[in-house]
């Protein structure tokens, strides 16, 4: 079938097409009904299943005669091991930990956050918590002590897994001491937390609370997989928005199932068997979907990298992974690609790669130069696709498993089944082909987008619902053209894109207006080569703050740093005597931007002083930018 008879299919009955997908999952009580729409614009999906997560991407390939195949391995150039973890270990290894957690009282619906770095453990801590209908809340290693701790607050855990430490290259990550700020920061306390000492760094732990990964599951029984309804949270994963409180966006878990496996096939032709490589962190949700679950509730072999695209030890790190480990299908960001192609622009390293079937790049918009560069080189299909943590798989792709379309660069290619994406004006009209505007989807979205925000129905709707009504806003700008190729621009909102990871200039904002000399403030993206954005401040300090400013300057990266932490990756601020803003009070961010990056920009009809803008410019020049 090609492309368009699927998407027609999806579009004639789309209960009928997740029905149909949901014959891929084992269900505990099938389904009988594919969309539930009681409290539309509120929408579920297989309300009245019964089943479990662990079960379908674990225990059922043992039964189907894979459990000497392996299920995760871990290769991890930062601490020179590889190790490799099969099927039936790994049953072994989730029902005993998950048999641990319950006997720590962990039961269904409890919340646990898991705090690791990429050790095949993070995965484990995961599925563990799945198979008990525990929802898990994963927090990226990068983070600072006061961002989990917010989240602690707000998923009120009843557990804490952490790693003892996470290695980044030029610095071992204390995980531990984080952990402890951030507990004794939070107004939450969870129960217990469990620690994975690792020999690199071996935490102490804190008596009566912490307890020892291995000791704490010595002699337990073994749990089984219990089921769970189909709209029962599998986890919940915080992203940025436009405030500094992160949104936990909720996965539902029969969705989930149904929609991932169903990608695996029809977007990167993968089955059991298959080996499967997400070059992500289990901190996002590439790691979630790709690195985790789908790979195995497919049945195929999935690879734990604790490494980078270049420096561990080079720029060939990944080409050895995939040749090594027999990679078919290649998932990653296109800053990584941006990386090595920096430190080896000709392509000298990289080798043949006859395993691979396919390149996949998502997190930001893949330039023309960087996928030029990997279809010169890789000799594969490189399929930009389209994707939010919201929906937690791709809603723009070049389905490769079912038809390779032609490519055009600068484009995700189309919407997939479940999407029907559309551009809108201010009005909340269609526009015509080529036309930019907000891209929304049309209500209701597919099985396993999410369905609210954990704890802030209020905000779901506001976030997502309200400003079309009948459609989720996506927050990206574009353009769809004649062919129905869908092209993302930019963000709508204070979402910015640094090295594929999604930032919220809000929250650089609110750490920065809490420094004392700080009056006002405001944080763009400005663009970079290599990560694709890099935040920036601009400060207006308190009147009679007398302060060298490139001291202020220094402790207003520290306070990001400490607070947001390192993957907020602020280094620039510049102080200035006064923002640009409109007549009401709006910073004039967009303006600056430009200004920034050297684009042609207009004086905005609404700004409120017009000379701002030359002390901006000035201001910028002096950090080398504003050049055209
Ligand atoms: N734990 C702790 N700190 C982390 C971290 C983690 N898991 N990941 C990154 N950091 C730190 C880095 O050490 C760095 O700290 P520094 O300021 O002390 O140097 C900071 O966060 C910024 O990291 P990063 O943005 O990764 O920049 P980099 O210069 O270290 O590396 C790239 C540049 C392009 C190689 C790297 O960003 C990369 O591999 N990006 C791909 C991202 C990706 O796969 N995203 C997935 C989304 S789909
Ligand atoms: P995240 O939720 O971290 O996955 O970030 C989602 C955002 O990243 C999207 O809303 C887009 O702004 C951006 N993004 C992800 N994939 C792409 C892509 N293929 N092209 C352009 N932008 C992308």
């Amino acid at each position: 079938m090609s492309y368009a008879q699927v998407y027609g299919q999806w579009q004639q009955d789309p209960e009928g097409f997740w029905l149909s997908a949901a014959g891929g999952i084992d269900w505990v009580k099938k389904p009988t009904n594919a969309l539930n729409s009681d409290r539309a614009p509120l929408y579920e999906w297989f309300t009245d299943a019964q089943v479990n997560t662990c079960w379908n991407a674990v225990d059922r390939h043992v039964i189907a005669g894979r459990g000497k195949q392996p299920a995760i391995i871990h290769d991890s150039p930062v601490t020179g091991t590889k190790h490799v973890i099969t099927y039936a270990e790994l049953q072994d290894r989730v029902a005993r930990l998950a048999g641990a957690l319950k006997a720590k009282g962990i039961t269904k619906g409890d919340r646990v956050i898991i705090y690791m770095p990429m050790v095949p453990e993070a995965l484990e801590a995961m599925l563990a918590c799945a198979r008990l209908g525990a929802i898990h809340s994963v927090v990226f290693g990068g983070f600072a002590a006061h961002e989990l701790a917010v989240r602690i607050d707000d998923c009120t855990p009843k557990a804490i897994i952490a790693a003892s430490c996470g290695i980044e290259p030029s610095r071992v990550v204390h995980y531990k001491p984080l952990l402890d700020a951030a507990i004794e920061q939070a107004t939450h306390k969870p129960d217990f937390c469990v620690i994975f000492q690792r020999e690199q760094e071996v935490a102490k732990l804190t008596p009566g609370r912490d307890v020892a990964w291995h000791e704490f599951q010595y002699g337990v029984a073994p749990a089984d997989c219990t089921p769970v309804a189909g709209n029962h949270p599998a986890y919940i994963l915080y992203t940025s928005g436009t405030t500094g409180a992160p949104k936990g966006v909720v996965r539902p878990t029969a969705g989930h199932l149904v929609a991932l496996n169903w990608t695996m096939r029809a977007i990167y032709n993968c089955g059991a068997g298959d080996v499967f490589w997400a070059a992500s962190d289990v901190g996002w949700v590439v790691g979630h979907s790709y690195i985790c679950y789908a790979p195995l509730i497919a049945g195929c072999t999935t690879i734990v990298y604790e490494g980078k695209p270049v420096g561990t030890p080079d720029a060939a790190a990944f080409w050895r992974v995939i040749n090594e480990h027999k990679v078919r299908a290649f998932f990653t960001a296109p800053t990584a690609l941006r990386a090595i192609k920096r430190d080896d622009p000709e392509g000298k390293l990289v080798p043949k790669l006859p395993t691979l079937q396919g390149l996949y790049l998502a997190g930001e918009r893949a330039d023309p130069d960087t996928i030029h560069w990997a279809q010169n080189h890789l000799k594969v299909p490189v399929i930009d696709h389209w994707w939010q943590t919201e929906t937690g798989y791709a809603i723009a792709a070049n389905p490769l498993g079912i038809e390779h379309l032609p490519v055009k660069i600068g484009s995700p290619s189309v919407a997939m089944p479940g999407f029907d994406v559309q551009v809108l004006d201010e009005g909340g009209h269609p526009v015509s082909p080529g036309t930019l505007g907000a891209i929304a989807i049309k209500l209701p979205l597919p099985p396993g987008t999410l369905p609210t925000l954990w704890n802030a129905e209020d905000r779901f709707r506001k976030s997502y619902l309200n400003h079309f009504p009948g459609y989720y806003e996506t927050g990206d700008a574009g353009y769809i053209d004649a062919d129905g190729y869908l092209y993302i621009m930019a963000r709508t909102d204070d979402v910015i894109n640094v090295a594929g990871h999604r930032l919220s200039t809000g929250a650089m904002e609110e750490v920065l207006a809490s420094h004392k000399d700080v009056a006002e403030c405001a944080v763009i993206g400005v663009a970079d080569d290599l990560k694709g954005q890099s935040p920036l401040g601009f400060l207006c300090l308190n009147k009679g703050s007398n302060r060298p400013h490139d001291e202020v300057v220094k402790e207003c990266v520290k306070l990001v740093r400490d607070q947001i932490g390192p993957v907020a990756d602020f280094k620039r601020a510049v102080v200035v005597d006064r923002l640009p803003k409109t007549r009401s009070g709006k910073i004039l961010r967009g303006t600056m931007v430009k200004i920034a990056d050297g684009q042609p920009w207009k004086m905005p009809a609404t700004i409120d002083d017009p000379t701002i803008l030359d002390e901006i410019t000035t201001a910028l020049q002096s950090l080398g930018l504003a050049r055209s």
